[in-house]
């Protein structure tokens, strides 16, 4: 096989709003991979709970969440004019609906039941088969490919993580506080790397981008001196 031609998996995990999709998707675009977000699968199951029942007064209800898992069907569909794939619930196109800050409130409760992930995690590894993706999450390089041949960590300081995803939800028009979403990002971080299941934690053989201060062609420059250095082996 010649060396262009060699396709493997690029594993992306790390902090919630580190940029790991907007970067995650530039990987993939110019490399002609397929990028896949699996925290919308995480967000899209929440939404469908939150819609069907499965959260009462705010308290997610994991039986019932487990319950309706068996009539979850997601899908993602390539939207050209976002140069994205758009994720669905059952035919319903939803990207913009897991985006909001209740899904975001609850995603991480959601995602810590073990029938949740093992249903996702099953499908993310089918859709990885062939090589010639780049999936970004939380345990994607420890759980779901830990034979990922590049495996990138990512982070950022907690304010400028917070200052990134207030601007996205502003732009959006969304009516919210720099305070509620840094407590947002606080918290998940939290909720990711002390659950049970598959916490988020760097893989032993991952390598760190801190991205605080960089921007995304400066990202795009540090992974393809990497990614040069892998391929050409
Ligand atoms: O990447 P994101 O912020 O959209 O992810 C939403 C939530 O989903 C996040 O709080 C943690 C969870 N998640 C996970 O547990 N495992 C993944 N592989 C991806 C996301």
């Amino acid at each position: 096989m010649s060396q262009n031609s060699r396709k493997i998996v690029i594993a992306i995990d790390g902090f919630s709003s580190c940029g790991k999709s907007t970067f995650a998707k530039a990987i993939a675009a110019r490399l002609g991979y397929i990028f896949i977000d699996t925290g919308a699968m995480y967000r899209a199951v929440t939404l469908y709970a939150l819609e069907h029942g499965a959260v009462v007064d705010g308290e997610v209800l994991s039986d019932k969440v487990v319950e309706l898992l068996p009539q979850i069907e997601i899908s993602f569909s390539f939207n050209s004019e976002r140069g994205a794939s758009d994720i669905y619930i059952n035919g319903e196109q939803v990207e913009q609906k897991i985006r909001s800050i209740e899904v975001s409130n609850l995603v991480s409760k959601i995602s810590s039941i073990a029938q949740v992930r093992e249903k996702l995690v099953a499908m993310q590894q089918g859709m990885g088969q062939q090589r010639g993706v780049v999936m970004d999450g939380r345990d994607i390089g420890t759980v779901v490919f830990p034979d990922a041949e590049l495996k990138i960590f990512m982070t950022a300081d907690p304010k400028v993580r917070a200052q990134r995803r207030y601007d996205e939800l502003t732009a959006k028009g969304d009516n919210v506080t720099m305070e509620e979403i840094l407590e947002n990002v606080l918290s998940r971080d939290h909720a990711d790397m002390n659950r049970e299941i598959s916490p988020l934690r760097q893989a032993d053989d991952a390598i760190v981008l801190d991205n605080s201060h960089m921007s995304v062609e400066e990202q795009m420059a540090w992974f393809m001196e990497r990614y040069e250095a892998i391929i050409s082996c």
